[in-house]
């Protein structure tokens, strides 16, 4: 029986993985130089952290979790998302005790959910988030912001949207909500299921559903930032304000709902502004969840992040026709003739490689015509070819296969000769 790969998950193989590779890496440093440090947190936690962190009326906690009772009952769910770890390990490793603040962390690895799989849209895929837990400063709105628009810019992007908006605080939402429940209420009948428990779940949540988007009411529905007090203004102002000095332009959407309910205050998605790319454009989302921390039992502290997919990242490059800049193939590849020298290419080999090259070799007994095509295929900038005379002379024939040129080099200088010239 042949086996097949689950729907809405993927292999990701030699050729393809080290785009990933090269994201992941500029990632990494970006979040170096922005002092961003890794936490790594489990792949599975307890259902309840995301029912409670998440949200129990978002669609994530309500029909899309990968959740299952483990050998003694305990329900277990496979994140869904990184944020609520990130705050559970914050909160439960006492993270908010450090003399550092805020806490400012990142994270890569895998997200599931049980979604509808179509292009960007996956069952398994690849976060890469951050989270400052711990600030209430529009500074950290902004850097949290540039640092996401600056990983796009560094693979190579230029065609990216960035929507932000204000959600306000505790107060600005409260009024907010019930200007939405009066709106919606007299003809909730005529919206979805889920809508009608959303208008007293999160009424916030109607203006995101995807089956009822055309609904003359979604048009008309008081906008949040009319109802934003003084301070929730100031603080949203003074966030466009950096971002303008720091030189990332952006538009207000008003309408910007996100899709999890811990959100306050700022909220924002960066989405491709790529013709031909597909359906989903949004490539990043996050905002402030100032209550969360608190929700999953720490201390009163605010916090921001964002996190973004690989795989949609991946499908903007393609779409916008980005080549990043790999460095595959080998610095030297070594061929023999005659059983002596491939004795020696053994050697000869791990001396490169010990050295910092990237070197391979025949391990398949071809004949000499064959091992070239091999160091062709593996895209070699030299070629060291080594027979059984040439070792009697103690030296190896090198050919430089960007220029054509060959020399003999003596065995004791391969190493230099070669790192030299690279
Ligand atoms: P989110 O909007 O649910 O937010 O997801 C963030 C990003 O993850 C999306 O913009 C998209 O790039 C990617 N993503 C989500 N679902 C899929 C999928 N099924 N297939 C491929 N990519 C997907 C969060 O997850 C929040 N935790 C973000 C955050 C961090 N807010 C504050 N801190």
């Amino acid at each position: 029986m042949a086996f097949q790969i689950p729907r809405g998950t993927q292999d990701i193989l030699p050729g393809e993985v080290e785009k990933w590779q090269f994201i992941e890496n500029t990632a990494r440093e970006l979040c170096n130089k922005f002092q961003y440090k890794e936490v790594r947190t489990p792949i599975f936690e307890h259902t309840e952290l995301f029912a409670r962190g998440v949200g129990e009326s978002t669609d994530i906690v309500q029909k899309e979790m990968y959740t299952f009772q483990d050998r003694k009952g305990r329900s277990i769910t496979l994140r869904p998302e990184g944020t609520a770890s990130t705050v559970r390990a914050f909160v439960e490793k006492k993270l908010f005790a450090n003399a550092i603040q805020p806490t400012k962390l990142y994270y890569i690895g895998p997200m599931f959910r049980y979604e509808r799989p179509q292009t960007g849209r996956f069952r398994q895929f690849v976060q890469f988030g951050v989270e400052a837990i711990g600030s209430n400063d529009p500074a950290i709105d902004a850097e949290v912001i540039a640092l996401a628009m600056t990983l796009y810019q560094s693979v190579g992007l230029k065609k990216l949207k960035l929507i932000i908006n204000s959600l306000g605080d505790g107060d600005s939402r409260t009024n907010h909500r019930e200007a939405l429940i009066a709106h919606f209420q007299p003809r909730i009948n005529e919206f979805c299921s889920d809508c009608q428990n959303r208008l007293t779940q999160n009424p916030l949540r109607i203006l995101d559903c995807k089956k009822d988007r055309d609904h003359e009411l979604l048009e008309t529905a008081p906008k949040i930032l009319d109802y934003l007090n003084e301070d929730s203004k100031l603080y949203f102002e003074k966030v466009q304000e950096y971002l303008t000095n720091i030189g990332i332009s952006f538009e207000v959407d008003a309408s910007l709902v996100r899709g999890l309910d811990y959100y306050n205050h700022t909220a924002f998605e960066i989405m491709s502004d790529s013709e031909g790319f597909g359906a989903i454009t949004t490539l990043c989302g996050g905002g402030r969840y100032n209550g969360l921390v608190e929700d999953v039992g720490g201390p009163e502290t605010p916090g921001i992040g964002f996190a973004l997919s690989i795989e949609r990242l991946i499908a903007a490059l393609e779409a916008e026709g980005v080549q990043l800049p790999l460095s595959t193939g080998v610095d030297c590849y070594l061929v023999s003739m005659g059983e002596k020298a491939k004795d020696k290419t053994v050697t000869l080999l791990h001396e490169l490689r010990m050295a910092g090259l990237r070197a391979e070799k025949d391990y398949e007994d071809k004949k000499m015509k064959a091992q070239f095509k091999s160091a062709d295929r593996h895209n070699a900038r030299f070629v060291a070819v080594l027979g059984d005379e040439e070792l009697v002379q103690n030296v190896i024939a090198i050919k430089d296969m960007e220029t054509g040129s060959q020399e003999n080099v003596s065995l004791e200088k391969l190493v230099s000769y070669l790192k030299e010239r690279l």
